[in-house]
């Protein structure tokens, strides 16, 4: 199935439940209190896909040979148009497997629009992007690697690069039994790594398994103020505190667009390929979030529910990284969140907390009990391509 249709599905599943609840319910309102899942720990690993199977290990264990694959690819610039960047350059290690700066850098000679994620714990996440609309890891890759502000890669480039490397060849009959590297197999060697690439160690999910000493008794009551007064978990719940639904919580366009020339083209480039109207076009200055996939007027500007796991590596916060600080994302809830809400999209869930200082920091030390130990891991050595005297045709 290729990627548009399945978001096309995708996008049905919440329209039938939308269906159904309305059925159900008479009248279904947005931040309905009583719906809410729980918080949850994680499971010890990712649900593995059944047609792309690895060991179901998470760091730090032994890595399969899957993985071990997906480990090298994921750090090696072979995948990108110019061979000059690979996953770990916007996904790095010592930023929290994303992107230090509030907007990611982009393929040379552009930069991005959007906050880089974290790749941790991403084998979790159903809908991935911050609008949700890659429905799995094996099918988000490629749409990075070849993104025209991202990889840039052409398959048929990347692919030959592969095939054009000994050590990957020897690897691709250990994982894939057979010496032609494909592209595809590629994402799914990454993808199997990203699963890898998880923490479902930490004192929050100590202490929801019992362990009450786990957090602080600050932490323990800002526990209560999230599920309470804090009203967090009416989008936030489940084990990856997030509902994934979509909502306005109106934040500040980035500073960027009245600061950089580069992030105006982008902008105005993602709107034109999203096929938005000429009008939206020239004035294009938000990033319309989920309109761009459905085309709905009141989907403007509302992105996914952002996980909230491994925060503590993650800084800046939201799709624009204009928050530096848990305790400005903090103080950005209290007031009731943003005031931009050019469409009046922006949702009426939030509205300001009253939260007292200690009730703030209180809020703070229980989102740092969400993170676990650092997830580090060394860049491995690249194999290289070499020249071959006999070029077989693949079979
Ligand atoms: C030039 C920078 C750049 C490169 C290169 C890049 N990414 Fe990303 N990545 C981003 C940005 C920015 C986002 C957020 C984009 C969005 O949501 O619209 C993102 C989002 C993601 C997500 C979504 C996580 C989530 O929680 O939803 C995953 C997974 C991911 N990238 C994996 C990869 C992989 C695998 C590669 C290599 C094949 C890669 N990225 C290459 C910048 C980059
Ligand atoms: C109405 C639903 C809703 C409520 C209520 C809500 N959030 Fe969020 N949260 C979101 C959405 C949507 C995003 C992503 C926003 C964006 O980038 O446009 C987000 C993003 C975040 C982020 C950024 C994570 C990252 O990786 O960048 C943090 C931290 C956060 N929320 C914490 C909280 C806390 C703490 C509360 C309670 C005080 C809360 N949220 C209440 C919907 C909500």
């Amino acid at each position: 199935m290729n990627r548009l249709l399945r978001i096309r599905g995708a996008w049905l599943v919440p329209v039938v439940f939308a269906l159904l609840a309305l059925g159900a319910a008479g009248a279904y309102a947005e931040g309905d209190p009583d719906v809410d899942p729980a918080l949850a720990p994680l499971p010890p690993h990712p649900p593995i896909p059944a047609d792309n199977k690895s060991a179901p290990t998470v760091y730090p264990a032994k890595m399969d040979a899957k993985q071990e694959l997906g480990y090298l690819l994921f750090f090696d610039t072979k995948l990108s148009g110019d061979a000059s960047l690979g996953c770990v350059t916007c996904h790095h290690p010592d930023q929290g497997w994303g992107f230090g700066d509030p907007i990611s850098r982009g393929y040379p000679g552009t930069v991005h629009w959007r906050n880089s994620h974290t790749a941790v714990n991403s084998g979790y996440v159903n809908k991935l992007f911050w609008t949700g609309n890659s429905p799995s890891l094996e099918a988000q890759a490629p749409a990075a690697a070849g993104g025209g502000v991202a990889g840039n890669g052409s398959n048929d480039m990347m692919e030959s690069r592969l095939a054009m490397t000994p050590e990957y060849k020897k690897r691709w009959k250990q994982v894939f039994g057979h010496e032609w590297p494909t592209i595809s197999e590629a994402w799914d060697a990454i993808a199997a790594y990203e699963r890898y690439l998880s923490q479902p160690n930490t004192p929050f999910d100590r202490f929801l398994k019992g362990d009450k000493k786990a957090i602080s008794e600050a932490a323990q009551r800002g526990k209560k103020l999230f599920e309470g007064k804090a009203n967090c978990i009416e989008c936030h719940n489940g084990p990856m505190l997030t509902d994934e639904k979509m909502y306005n919580v109106g934040l500040p366009n980035p500073q960027e667009w009245s600061e950089a020339g580069l992030h105006q083209i982008t902008v105005r480039w993602q709107n034109y390929q999203r096929g938005v109207a000429e009008k939206l076009y020239r004035e294009g200055k938000h990033d319309l979030g989920l309109y761009y996939e459905s085309k709905d007027e009141q989907d403007k500007m509302k992105f996914r529910t952002a996980p909230l796991r491994y925060l503590k590596y993650t800084a800046p916060y939201m799709h624009t990284g204009a928050l530096f600080t848990l305790e400005e994302v903090v103080d950005f809830y209290n007031e009731g969140g943003g005031k931009n809400d050019p469409y009046g999209t922006k949702t009426k869930i939030l509205k300001p907390l009253n939260l007292t200082d200690q009730e703030k920091k209180d809020l703070v030390a229980f989102l740092d009990t969400l993170s676990g130990e650092e997830i580090k891991m060394p860049a491995p050595k690249i194999p290289p391509i070499e020249a071959v005297a006999d070029w077989q045709p693949r079979k």
